[in-house]
């Protein structure tokens, strides 16, 4: 059964812990947060909007420099940046540290009823269903070039000591819904993060969440965004030449 809902077919049968299953316009499913009336990726398209944004955006760009990154992702979700990041790196022969961060995991029988096999090939969909299976707090090997770590938790509790990254995906709900993780505090905490030539990548162009990543002493410069939106953020420790 299902209902049409801006656009959106919403399944109503594939609800699981206050979370719906979303088609967006270019055939990807997402999530709706219920509670948030928020959803997860772009109703535009959950897939082009990740591509995008986190793999042609940031990934790519920091592929351009060096083949072997530390990234780290605010809000893990559904995965599918994590999915879209092995399979660029195995295209590309790059190695990754890849950690992410989620303080709601979702449950596996939510995760298997998302229609992104549709893209994946036979083998990086066995390969998304281990990024699932993979226990958190731990280093796991998803193949011999590609380590995920989930941490289970808040990115304000997330204790990175010693820890560099060279890329950070900033993928959390929008600031109207959950403005305390756009604050600058967690911005600086981003910038200690960052390597010298590294860099932050979000779908948000928020001006309060621009100002923050500046105030924490990054650069922030205007990036086209996806699917038809004005404008995404891409913010530097320091000017590089890409
Ligand atoms: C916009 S969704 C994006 C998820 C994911 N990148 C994907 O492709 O599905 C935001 C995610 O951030 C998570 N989140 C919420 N609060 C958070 C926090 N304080 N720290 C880290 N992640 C958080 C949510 O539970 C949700 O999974």
């Amino acid at each position: 059964m299902f209902i049409i809902v801006d656009t959106l077919i919403l399944y109503t049968d594939m609800k699981v812990n206050n979370i719906k299953v979303l088609m967006t316009k270019d055939g990807s499913h997402t999530l709706l947060n219920i509670a948030l009336n928020e959803s997860y990726h772009a109703h535009n398209g959950a897939l082009s909007e990740s591509k995008y944004v986190y793999i042609q955006a940031g990934l790519m760009t920091q592929l351009a420099l060096k083949k072997q990154l530390n990234i780290v992702e605010v809000g893990f979700g559904t995965g599918l940046n994590t999915i879209l990041t092995l399979a660029e790196a195995i295209k590309q022969n790059a190695t990754i540290h890849y950690t992410s961060i989620e303080p709601v995991p979702l449950s596996l029988a939510l995760i298997e009823q998302l229609n992104y096999g549709q893209w994946l090939t036979p083998k990086l969909a066995e390969l998304y269903l281990a990024i699932h299976q993979a226990p958190w707090e731990q280093d796991v090997a998803i193949t011999a070039n590609f380590v995920l770590h989930k941490y289970r938790g808040e990115f304000e509790q997330f204790e990175f000591v010693g820890q560099q990254t060279d890329l950070i995906y900033f993928d959390a709900f929008a600031p109207n819904k959950q403005p305390e993780i756009w604050q600058l505090a967690n911005m600086q905490k981003c910038a200690q993060l960052l390597v010298a030539d590294g860099m932050l990548v979000s779908y948000c162009a928020n001006g309060q969440f621009k100002r923050n990543l500046k105030a924490a002493g990054l650069i922030v410069k205007p990036y086209p965004g996806a699917l038809g939106r004005r404008e995404m953020t891409r913010a530097y420790q320091q000017v590089v030449k890409y």
